[in-house]
């Protein structure tokens, strides 16, 4: 729906190019009533630049990848709203934006059906090897004298096994849904006790002893961070495989590369990383049982889209002093 143009003209900074989700331009909308300027580079900008560049803006529609912290909200007084384009802000320091009076706007809905068919495709890719297989087959170990082996690249059962899935949010659901399709029994547990139809709620040890697949989908906060630590993933099932779609910092990675090295876990598969891009001296990267991906839960067009035109609806409802239609809090 279009709306009267914003009188005078707010300045909006946008921290990255949509130019490659296609036509029509989602920054359109936005376009229309306000002055936007688009940083040119096709990497995230330094934070220092960042600052530079959004100064004297009102608007900010920001990505994962900026950190919008104290400093960068006291640097930008003229700030009156910042959207971030992903569901979710732990790159953003909502307190500091909160005792600022600057609403927070984020994309939750409309990426949690994406996330979780990741989600769930690394799941399957971690249980039968998929990666492993691709790169048998590639690196010439696809022999005659390995034609069919009983025992060749081995994996688990997917259905009829036990999922435990830790949040149980939009994507939490969503994945759940998955994995009742496939014929697994799925466990749940969410820190404020919500249930789920379908799904069993139990305790965080009773899911982790009990569960042959464990899917992690919370949000990170200071109270998740750390949530898998060496304890959690000891505390696994032996042969367990984990997947973490949501956010690095809720798996100890060390632990896990651990836990991968000595077979306590059969697998796991990562799409998030405490660090990201992950370095490239990360024990995680010897795991041969372990299935990386670069945070592409999303990433699909019609999602990356659907983020976009919340992120720009989000930040036109500020401009305008409106209550944004999601506001991270
Ligand atoms: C988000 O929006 O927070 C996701 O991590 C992006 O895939």
């Amino acid at each position: 729906m279009s709306q009267a143009p914003l009188e005078p003209r707010s300045r909006v900074f946008v921290s990255r190019s949509l130019a490659g989700l296609g036509a029509p331009d989602p920054l359109l909308p936005l376009r229309e009533s306000c002055d936007v300027e688009v940083w040119s580079g096709s990497s995230p900008p330094r934070s220092a630049d960042l600052v530079g560049w959004a100064r004297g803006h009102q608007g900010l529609l920001c990505l994962l990848t900026d950190r919008i912290d104290e400093a960068f909200i006291e640097a930008c007084p003229d700030l009156r709203v910042i959207s971030s384009m992903s569901v979710g802000v732990d790159h953003i320091d909502l307190d500091a934006a909160g005792s600022r009076g600057i609403p927070v706007g984020h994309t939750p809905g409309v990426l949690a059906e994406t996330t979780a068919d990741l989600a769930f495709g690394l799941l399957l890719a971690a249980a039968r090897r998929i990666p492993e297989a691709d790169r048998f087959v590639r690196g010439g170990q696809w022999t005659h004298a390995h034609r069919w082996d009983p025992d060749m690249l081995l994996g688990r059962d997917v259905h009829g096994a036990v999922l435990g899935v830790i949040g149980l949010g939009a994507i939490g659901q969503a994945v759940a849904a998955r994995a009742r399709g496939f014929g697994m029994q799925v466990l749940a547990w969410t820190r404020s006790g919500r249930g789920a139809s379908g799904v069993e709620s139990v305790a965080l040890d009773e899911l982790l002893r009990r569960s042959d697949f464990v899917s992690v989908h919370v949000a990170l906060t200071p109270e998740t961070s750390g949530l898998l630590g060496a304890d959690e993933i000891a505390a696994c099932k032996p042969g367990a495989v984990l997947i973490n779609a949501a956010r690095g910092g809720l798996v100890d990675e060390v632990a896990l590369a651990e836990a991968l090295a000595s077979g306590h876990l059969f697998a796991a598969a990562l799409d998030v990383f405490a660090d990201e891009p992950l370095a490239s001296d990360s024990p995680l990267r010897q795991a041969p049982n372990l299935v990386l991906s670069p945070h592409i839960g999303s990433a699909s067009i019609a999602t990356r889209r659907r983020m976009a035109a919340l992120a720009v609806e989000n930040l036109l409802a500020g401009l305008r002093g409106d209550p944004l239609p999601h506001r991270a809090r």
